[in-house]
């Protein structure tokens, strides 16, 4: 018995794949036996993430994408069917930050971007996917909302909405096409290490850093693979019964 969640031979997409949460999940589930593609905006990344892979003697498939454009995430899903043979999970996982600011100092480009990758870019790819699984028996979408999602997040105001729409449209298409077998569920973290978090941290003074750290109960920020392991598991089958729920890896933030 494979002791790992067993995602063998699944064929699953990945959006923004190539760096951070979604490449470390790539990696995970190639591993694992799955068959991936990453899609993602940076073609440099891409292929670092695929060396990545042939380097501990997997594959990934790759396509470039930009979530926010309707006739680019088309042309991926497009070519995630055939080169894939099909698809069983989408992790739709593609997104921005921007810079913190109060609302009444926030741009209307900030605002707008944010929208535009994280909330618009999400629904772009979830309609693909129900048009690829429904015709084919159904499948598996994971959203990567945020605790943002979940909770008042000042500063982040744009990035707080776009992730709170993400888990609305989350729980409304589970609901819609659960007769079809379509699943869908989103993962809410809280700081995780990653370039987009490492990148914040640089823009910090020494004390901000560290209260940024030390507003988790953990003391910490999170792994991207404490992240990826989760979502391994939920593209098994072991979590074929959870639906419409927000999966929340936070080191008890939210507690
Ligand atoms: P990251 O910056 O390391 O990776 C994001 C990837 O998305 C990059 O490879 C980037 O090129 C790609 N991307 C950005 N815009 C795109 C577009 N328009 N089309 C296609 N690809 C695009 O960030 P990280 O931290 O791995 O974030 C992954 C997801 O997790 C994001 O949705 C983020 O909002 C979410 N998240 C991250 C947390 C963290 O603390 N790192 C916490 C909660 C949620």
């Amino acid at each position: 018995m494979n002791p790992a969640a067993n995602v063998e031979n699944k064929r699953i997409l990945i959006t923004g794949g190539a760096s951070g949460i979604g490449a470390e999940l790539a990696l995970l589930l190639a591993q694992r036996g799955a068959k991936v593609m990453i899609a993602d905006l940076s073609a440099e990344n891409s292929e670092k993430t695929k060396k990545q892979a042939s380097n501990h003697g997997t594959s990934l498939l790759t396509h470039a994408v930009d979530v926010s454009d309707a006739k680019s995430v088309k042309n991926l899903f497009a070519a995630a069917m055939q080169q894939l043979g099909g698809i069983d999970v989408v992790i739709n996982n593609a997104g921005i930050d921007h810079d913190p600011a109060p609302m009444h100092e926030l741009s209307d480009d900030d605002f707008d971007r944010n929208i535009a990758v994280n909330l618009k870019g999400v629904w772009h790819c979830m309609r693909a996917a129900i048009a690829c699984m429904a015709p084919n028996g159904g499948g598996h979408v994971i959203n990567v909302a945020s605790v943002a999602g979940l909770r008042s997040s000042p500063m982040i105001s744009a990035y707080s909405a776009a992730k709170h729409g993400v888990v609305g449209l989350t729980k409304s298409a589970a609901v819609e096409y659960a007769r079809a077998n379509i699943r869908f569920n989103a993962v809410c973290p809280s700081f995780v290490d990653t370039p987009m978090v490492q990148n914040t941290m640089a823009k910090l003074d020494e004390r901000g850093r560290k209260a940024l750290v030390k507003a988790n109960p953990m003391k910490r920020l999170g792994k991207p693979d404490e992240i990826a392991g989760a979502m391994a598991w939920m593209c098994s089958d072991e979590s074929s019964f959870m639906t419409g729920q927000t999966m929340v890896l936070d080191g008890g933030m939210l507690a």
